[in-house]
């Protein structure tokens, strides 16, 4: 058989390709300076886009920058604001000409870490839901056209585009940079990490006991498992018996049995990120609490977990004590 060269270069091509993408996330270890939590933190990052300080500084630009609305008033941190752990305290966020977003704003500390993003959890890396927000109609309402536009003109990301990418201003450069702020937003030193590491008195006794609720009499760590509490499962937690027009991972597949199913979100820092659930529907931790012990509205989907149980006041402040333990934003730079 004659020797066919194209076809060789593309073997090699699909062989190059499958090895790249076999090749596991690497795992650097930063140092302190870079990210204000104690000791080195891990932070995995894919490897086309490893971390570096003047990235995450460039990153830390663009989402604080508005232009990358339509309307040059909204940026990522409107609805993902430092001060209440990237979240915004709204029932739903409010997008570009006061429109209502689709669902409550989750908190980013922690997203380097995260399986999957979304409460659909259909989105697989931070680079590409940089893309979502900005053109979501209802979000920044733009699109990565508009946007380079008008942040071609800016002379300090151009330079910046250069020097750190090398290369033009382009969607590229800006998911980069923006997925790489995100992952400099790191929480693991909360009194609770300090506790499980061993420091003795950080949790006072109420703290404690409401952990053990957490983690042992009850079913919580069924699914808000892992260090960012979160087993990152698809499912119904029976919020509601009819979802209404938000009926979760359904949408993205029609599929009967994802009907009224979310992501189990993470519970760092869930003090600062109240109302709660996808929709914000639940304003603080002692009605989410009252929630679950009801066991939920009834509804096909609902996972068996959940299930009736009984709190007393007490107890029910203990688990919310545990809850509030979770809170650390040292890391937020
Ligand atoms: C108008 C408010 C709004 C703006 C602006 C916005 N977001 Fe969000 N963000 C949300 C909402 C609401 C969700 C949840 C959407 C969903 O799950 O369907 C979300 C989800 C996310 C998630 C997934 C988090 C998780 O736990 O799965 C990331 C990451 C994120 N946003 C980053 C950004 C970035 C980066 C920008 C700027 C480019 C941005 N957001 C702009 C409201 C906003
Ligand atoms: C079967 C899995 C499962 C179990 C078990 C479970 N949860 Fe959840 N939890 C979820 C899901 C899914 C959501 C989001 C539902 C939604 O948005 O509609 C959620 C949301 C929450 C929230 C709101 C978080 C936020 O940022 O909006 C809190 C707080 C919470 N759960 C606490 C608990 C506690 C406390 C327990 C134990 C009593 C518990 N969960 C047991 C799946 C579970």
């Amino acid at each position: 058989m004659k020797f066919n060269q194209s076809l060789f270069f593309l073997a090699l091509l699909i062989l190059f390709i499958g090895w790249r993408c076999s090749e596991p996330e690497e795992k650097p270890v930063l140092e302190k300076r870079l990210l204000s939590q104690p000791g080195l933190i891990e932070v995995p990052f894919p490897k086309d886009n490893p971390l570096t300080a003047e990235k995450i500084a460039f990153g830390k630009s663009l989402f604080f920058d508005p232009r990358l609305s339509r309307n040059n008033q909204i940026s990522c941190a409107t609805c993902h604001r430092p001060d209440k752990a990237f979240t915004d305290g709204l029932t739903k966020s409010r997008g570009v000409n006061g429109q209502i977003a689709f669902r409550n704003a989750p908190s980013l500390l922690n997203s380097s870490f995260f399986k999957s993003y979304m409460y659909d959890g259909q989105v697989k890396t931070l680079e590409q839901q940089v893309l979502v927000p900005i053109q979501d109609h209802l979000e920044m309402g733009s699109s990565m056209k508009e946007v380079l536009q008008k942040l071609s003109k800016d002379s300090n990301y151009k330079r910046l585009a250069k020097s750190i990418f090398n290369r033009e201003l382009d969607a590229y450069v800006i998911t980069r940079a923006i997925s790489s702020y995100e992952r400099s937003l790191i929480s693991r030193n909360s009194r609770f990490d300090r506790y499980r590491a061993g420091e003795k008195g950080v949790l006072n006794a109420d703290e404690i006991a409401g952990w053990r609720l957490f983690s042992e009499k009850l079913y919580c760590t069924q699914c808000h498992s892992g260090s960012d509490f979160t087993n990152y499962a698809v499912v119904s937690n029976g919020l509601y018996s009819d979802y209404g027009s938000d009926q979760g991972r359904y949408r993205i597949n029609g599929l009967e049995k994802e009907r009224g199913t979310f992501k189990v979100p993470g519970l760092r820092n869930v003090s600062l990120t109240a109302p709660y659930m996808h929709d914000g529907s639940i304003q603080t931790l002692k009605e989410v609490i009252i929630h679950y012990s009801k066991g939920g509205a009834a509804f096909d989907n609902k996972s068996p977990i959940i299930k009736p149980f009984q709190l007393n006041n007490l107890e029910i402040n203990q688990l919310e004590s545990f809850l509030s333990a979770l809170v650390d934003t040292s890391g937020v730079n």
